[in-house]
């Protein structure tokens, strides 16, 4: 029984509506899905009062009788070039007679329980979904469009893509081909992004009011990107974190991207979200197809919260890898931060005798198994004999006995020259012929070659065979600077490229079901949806200091689920703003939680001080998991949060000190999320407190003059009243 879409005749309107928020659009006189609707929940009404058919000079119209119906007025689905449409624009073609642009007219719908797949490509897994397809067909019907909704009722979001099919005899030849494109009503939005760099991903939140024109973020690397992301948001000037209105955007792909919200002449507001045109030219052969990678939208009203939360929910149910979803996460001791490359068989044994001491149960020997600097070897996947003796199995297998995992670092797309596998196969380097720039001394393999991704499959396989393993940490440590193939068009390369590294990780992930694979790309550059289809978990950034890892944290929970947010307590914070071990454990008990430093040289008061973190944050794990984050403070001088179980029985609250302010003697913080009605006892003060007092006056942190960094974990546990 079809309960979230509904078609109706008589009004040639679709209705798609989840649990708090209804879409709609209709079939306009042109043939065309114009939007109607996308906002909070109404009744599925004759809606089409609301069209714009007031047209000026300048705009152009289908002819007599149509005079007041403009493709560059009317709220589009799918803005194609070449159209009448002069805004932004989400789909741009050639068809096989080098004519641009096709005008693309109804012909048919679908409506389905549940989806069909997506091929080659990560997309939402449709549990509980409904699906509409749209047909529309181009004048010679050379051409098909249909555009995909999914619609997730209870998490209130509905995901979007496009396929573009050649009915034709000739090639046709794509040339941008986003995913989403949405309009909305006015421009009194204002645009949230994440911004960063290497060490500061997405801690940079950035809210601007939209102007005239264009505003976004993009990425031309060949990933997502340090920088920018694919996530983005508009939300109105008076929405804060609890109240408002806000849309959320974010795009299913790891590969260039674009994000564009533009406001036009009549002051509406056009989103698009989708792959990067950047050297984009993608030729569909005769009879064949292309999809575009899929866009999820959320609205909430309210507030940016509401909106995180839904997204949050989102992930972590729709796209994740299915059994890792509420699944517990092991504590792991990374070798990186507290050896970097100075790895051996005997320090490895060494270190995990401390590991254990500390609580943690499964050990990660991440770079350096292989060589002794970035300078060489990768590509070959061998074990440095010299280094590991009897091999990874025999040392696995002690960790095992020891009742510790074990986990392995891989950067499979990369090469260093200085390695067998570019002595054999230079071809198989990304170049454009003039010669590549380095970056971290190394050169990027050629992902859209299915020779190259079926040659490190066979490495991957060659050196995981025999060795028991549960954890896989995927590393990307530069960008595509020179993009050049020796396989394939140009025009293809980015996306080629990057549905090479999805079928690497599928192939792996379905080789081994039990492996956890945690992504990372030199720290936080390639957090998006794509890697989460595959790895429930991505390293968020190599900077650790708690000062500054909490703002990338809590930029990336704008979109991504604490369960995602991969944080370790280190030595080597990276940045020497070390603050003290208690506020470095409060910082990374925000996500799934580790270590990153030499235990071999811990003192038997560090180990017991480790292992009683290690504690707390097994009490928390499943709010981390699965909890409603309510972010309550983050104002440069405080963070504090809130986890809060869905039966709300149980919270977790953190607060941080970021910053020395004689002016702060103390702080009072209101905890949100909680049943107002019901009694909490703290595990501060042991004493009980209603959820409506929390919410609405607070506890006060004290003792704060002098002492910065300072960080408080409270538990909050629902009692039953007498
Ligand atoms: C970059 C990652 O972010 C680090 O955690 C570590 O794995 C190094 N690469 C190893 O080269």
């Amino acid at each position: 029984m079809m309960n979230c879409i509904r078609y109706c005749e008589e009004t040639a309107t679709f209705y798609l509506n989840t649990a708090h928020t209804s879409y709609a659009f209709c079939i306009n006189e042109l043939g065309a899905p114009e939007h109607l609707y996308y906002g909070a929940r109404i009744p599925s009404d004759d809606l089409r009062h609301i069209r714009n058919k007031h047209v000026y000079s300048f705009v152009p119209y289908a002819g007599r009788g149509l005079e007041c119906v403009s493709p560059d007025v009317f709220f589009q689905e799918l803005p194609v070039a070449n159209c009448g449409d002069f805004r932004s624009i989400a789909l741009s073609l050639v068809d096989g007679n080098g004519k641009y642009g096709a005008r693309m007219r109804y012909a048919s719908h679908i409506l389905r329980e549940g989806r069909l797949s997506l091929p080659d490509l990560p997309y939402s897994r449709g549990i509980g979904a409904e699906s509409l397809e749209v047909t529309l067909k181009g004048e010679t019907k050379e051409i098909e469009i249909k555009l995909h909704y999914v619609v997730y009722p209870a998490c209130d979001v509905i995901a979007r893509y496009t396929e573009i099919i050649n009915c034709g005899k000739k090639e046709i030849h794509l040339q941008k081909a986003a995913s989403l494109s949405l309009d909305l009503y006015g421009h009194e939005w204002e645009l949230i992004e994440t911004y960063g760099t290497y060490q500061y991903e997405r801690a940079a939140v950035q809210r601007t009011p939209l102007k005239y024109g264009t505003s976004g973020s993009f990425s031309h690397k060949g990933a997502s990107g340090h920088q920018g992301n694919p996530f983005m948001a508009v939300c109105r000037p008076e929405a804060c974190e609890d109240t408002g209105e806000v849309y959320g955007f974010n795009l299913i792909y790891s590969g260039n991207y674009e994000n564009s919200a533009e406001v036009d002449a009549l002051g509406n507001t056009r989103i698009i979200t989708g792959i990067s045109d950047y050297q984009f030219d993608f030729a569909i052969p005769a009879g064949e197809r292309f999809f575009t990678p899929e866009a999820v939208m959320v609205y909430s009203d309210c507030g940016i919260g509401g909106m995180s939360r839904a997204f949050h929910d989102f992930v972590r149910r729709q796209i994740i890898p299915p059994s890792f979803v509420n699944r517990h996460r092991p504590v792991v001791l990374n070798t990186w931060e507290g050896c970097y490359f100075d790895v051996n068989e005997q320090k490895i044994l060494a270190l995990a005798d401390g590991a254990i001491a500390a609580g943690a149960e499964l050990l990660v020997l991440d770079d350096g198994w292989f060589r002794t600097d970035d300078n060489e070897n990768l590509g070959d996947w061998q074990t440095d004999f010299k280094r590991f003796p009897h091999g990874l199995g025999w040392l696995s297998d002690r960790l095992h006995e020891k009742g510790l995992g074990f986990g392995l670092w891989f950067e499979p797309e990369m090469i260093n020259s200085k390695s067998r596998l570019y002595g054999e196969r230079p071809e198989w380097v990304v170049c454009s012929g003039d010669g590549c720039y380095l970056s971290r001394n190394q050169l990027v393999l050629d992902m859209g070659n299915p020779v190259v991704v079926d040659y490190l499959f066979e490495r991957i396989c060659a050196c995981l065979s025999g060795v028991k393993i549960e954890y896989l940490k995927w590393d990307m440590n530069r960008y595509i600077s020179e993009a050049g193939t020796s396989c394939g068009t140009q025009g293809s390369f980015f996306h080629r490229y990057i549905k090479g590294v999805y079928r690497l990780l599928r192939r792996v992930s379905e080789k081994f079901p039990a492996l956890l694979i945690e992504t990372c790309a030199g720290g936080g550059g390639r957090f998006d949806l794509g890697m989460l289809y595959y790895s429930p978990q991505i390293w968020t950034s190599d900077n650790t200091d708690p000062y500054t890892r909490n703002a990338i944290q809590l930029g990336t929970s704008l979109a991504y689920p604490n369960s995602a947010i991969s944080s370790h307590v280190t030595h080597n914070v990276g940045t020497g703003l070390n603050g003290s071990m208690r506020f470095r454990y409060v910082t990374a008990s925000f996500g799934v939680y580790g270590y990153e430093l030499d235990a071999g040289i811990l003192s038997e008061e560090e180990r017991d001080m480790l292992l009683g973190f290690t504690r707390e944050q097994k009490e928390i794990e499943p709010l981390v998991l699965d909890g409603d984050l309510y972010r309550l403070l983050d104002n440069g001088k405080f963070a504090a949060w809130a986890l809060v179980s869905k039966d709300r029985s149980r919270a977790v609250f953190s607060f941080v000190q970021l910053r020395y302010n004689a002016m702060d003697k103390t702080c009072v913080v209101r905890i949100k999320g909680l049943d107002e009605a019901a009694l909490y006892r703290s595990s501060g003060d042991g004493k009980l407190y209603r959820g409506g007092v929390l919410a609405h006056l607070g506890i006060r942190i004290e003792d704060l003059p002098g002492n910065t960094g300072k960080a408080v974990q409270i538990l909050f546990e629902r009692v039953e009243e007498e």
